[in-house]
């Protein structure tokens, strides 16, 4: 077994997974007004290998795992999402909770920075309560890393110790948890994230990470 976790993208091809990573199907708990409020684990794959490829494409017959069906003709492989740290790129909401980082270029659509009555933008401007831990919680369950809480600017996010694992989302993306560092096919590092989400379908105007196209596309699992 290598000792180091890593998830490499091929050009033209999967993601090769390295370093024994576990692999869970994940999906988002939603409300009975379908707010997604939390995370539950469907299933465990059986994966004993150090070694294993995922899809990147969307047409593997295998799905989550690569069939080869990459090579059946062209697709946008291409890696093309912004290269800077996304400290950088995010922009800032001030409040006294704190500062929440938002790059809005990572966002998925998840949708657990918001419900009906509350959503993390307006939460930053509460005084007191417990709006601190409310947007802290809703950045803590975004799988993008699109938001990230800050006590001050300069200081690290405060976030949740994460297992090192992949999550493959029903229709969705992988969600990388845990900071396992994402190498492009040019051998460049990708920016280690606590929560990342990788595109499986292909459909990305920002690969290596998913941009949301998988909702319009209605991803199809099978
Ligand atoms: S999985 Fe491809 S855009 Fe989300």
């Amino acid at each position: 077994m290598t000792d180091e976790m890593r998830i490499q993208v091929m050009r033209g091809g999967p993601y090769v997974v390295s370093g024994g990573v576990p692999l869970k199907e994940m999906a988002p708990v939603r409300t009975l007004n379908d707010e997604p409020v939390a995370w539950h684990e469907l299933r465990e794959f059986d994966e004993s290998r150090d070694m294993y490829a995922l899809c990147r494409c969307g047409r593997s017959n295998d799905k989550p795992y690569c069939d080869g069906s990459h090579a059946n003709g062209e697709w946008p492989e291409a890696e093309t999402a912004d290269r800077g740290p996304m400290a950088a790129r995010a922009g800032r909401v001030e409040g006294p909770a704190g500062v929440m980082l938002d790059d809005e270029s990572l966002c998925i659509g998840a949708g657990f920075c918001g419900t009906r009555t509350a959503n993390a933008w307006d939460l930053m401007g509460e005084e007191g309560g417990d709006a601190r831990e409310r947007v802290a919680d809703m950045a803590a369950m975004c799988p993008s890393g699109r938001l990230a809480l800050l006590a001050r600017e300069g200081e690290a996010p405060v976030e949740p110790e994460l297992p090192r694992e992949i999550g493959v989302v029903p229709g969705g993306p992988l969600w990388v948890r845990g900071g396992i560092p994402v190498e492009s096919a040019d051998g460049a590092p990708w920016e280690a994230l606590n929560r990342r989400t990788l595109c499986r379908c292909g459909a990305s105007a920002a690969k290596p990470f998913c941009d949301g196209a998988h909702g319009d596309l209605h991803f199809d699992e099978r």
